[in-house]
């Protein structure tokens, strides 16, 4: 197969990519190595930026969002007991819109399918070759043979545990992790929302985040051991450590509802520099990660895209190079402040196992400062909306 841009995953950086690529005439042929069903069942972050909506909505795959997605104009945070509400819209102009990922995702394979756009599903042992030459190639196993792709471009959007940033060679890779030594226990409820907004809550047991996905489905979180497992949480243990994490001196009270999705998320900051290797470039979660905390996955995955399809356009309509140089700086300097804000967010809410009473004390002096001066709280929320 030729094409112009090989794009290896199928996850919002890679299907948003080859989307906007085909707006501006490029063609592009996707790769993913799971089934369209996994794809789109699987249950990720939630939480859209403004630029993010925005770029879904003028590209013309915002149409479900903007009917079905939920604005929110604030956030609390929650702690001591009470809840303190950052007006995200007030201080910024800016909202969020809560839309689940998988969402985004199945409203992406459908225009990019009803464009005649070629997605290949299942795909097996992919490997990449000739990254530094002028013809890039992508070679894997699909429909009982083994398959090749020649494009002048590829792009490395198969997140994580893909095999973009390996492809690199280690030493033009530079990597930037730090771990924490805790996870997030996720469930996914049938039960009316508890609250208007999304709850971030600090108690000394630990972190918990109440936020939604419709009015009659709610998603929660509690912060907790990473080696964990879902089989030793039964429904009434959930229960019980979120109401004594969120519950406090004000009356207000979680709804309880059947716990239908449970799972442990693990918690990592970690960049490669730079996101590019000859004709190879990274986005999404293949080229950096944050703790969800601050809610930036997704919203820097559609980032990176946004600038990478600006620029591979630039180069096809007039072979002008300058943008594909500046990929990785000018993305980067995007990641590297949100990777700040995920990790102070994390910091501020957490409950660290060497942490002494004297960091809860700095915590709480921290959150206490957030919602009583406009300055940080404007801080916080020109991050938090993008
Ligand atoms: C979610 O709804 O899944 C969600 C919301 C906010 C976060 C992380 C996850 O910070």
């Amino acid at each position: 197969m030729k094409t112009q841009v090989a794009i290896v995953g199928a996850g919002p950086a890679g299907l948003l990519l080859s989307h906007l690529l085909h707006l501006e005439g490029i063609a592009s042929v996707v790769i993913e190595s799971r089934t369209r069903e996994e794809i789109e069942a699987t249950i990720r972050a939630g939480v859209l930026e403004q630029g993010t909506v925005d770029l879904l909505a003028q590209s013309g795959v915002g149409e479900r969002m903007q009917r079905e997605g939920f604005r929110h104009e604030g956030i609390y945070l929650r702690f001591r007991g009470a809840s303190h509400r950052i007006a995200l819209t007030e201080l910024t102009g800016r909202a969020i819109t809560v839309y689940a990922q998988h969402e985004v995702i199945k409203d992406l394979v459908a225009a990019r399918l009803a464009a005649g756009g070629q997605i290949l599903f299942g795909v097996k042992d992919t490997a990449l070759y000739d990254l530094d030459s002028g013809s890039p190639k992508t070679r894997f196993y699909w429909n009982g043979k083994v398959q090749e792709i020649e494009s002048d471009f590829i792009a490395g959007c198969d997140g994580f545990h893909g095999v973009s940033r390996p492809s690199v060679p280690s030493r033009q890779r530079h990597e930037f992790t730090r771990t924490y030594p805790f996870g997030w226990f996720g469930i996914l409820v049938e039960a009316p929302a508890s609250t208007e907004e999304l709850i971030y809550a600090h108690h000394e047991r630990g972190f918990a985040l109440v936020s939604t996905r419709s009015p009659q489905i709610q998603r929660l979180y509690f912060q907790c051991d990473p080696e964990d497992q879902v089989k030793n949480w039964p429904d009434a243990r959930i229960w019980e450590e979120l109401h004594t994490r969120l519950e406090g001196t004000d009356g207000w009270k979680l709804a309880e509802g059947r716990i239908f999705q449970k799972g442990i998320i693990a918690m990592r900051s970690f960049v490669v520099e730079p996101l590019r290797y000859g004709r190879l470039f990274l986005a999404g979660d293949a080229a950096h990660i944050v703790p969800p905390t601050g809610a930036k996955g997704l919203n820097l995955a559609v980032n990176d895209v946004r600038v990478l399809a600006f620029a591979l356009s630039r180069y096809f309509k007039s072979r002008n190079e300058e943008d594909l140089k500046s990929y990785s700086a000018t993305a980067l300097k995007r990641v590297w402040r949100a990777e700040h804000f995920s990790w102070w967010m994390t910091s501020m809410l957490h409950r660290f196992h060497d942490d002494t009473p004297f960091q809860h004390r700095i915590q709480l002096a921290e959150l206490d400062y957030v919602v009583s001066s406009k300055a940080k709280a404007l801080t916080l929320a020109e991050n938090y909306v993008g």
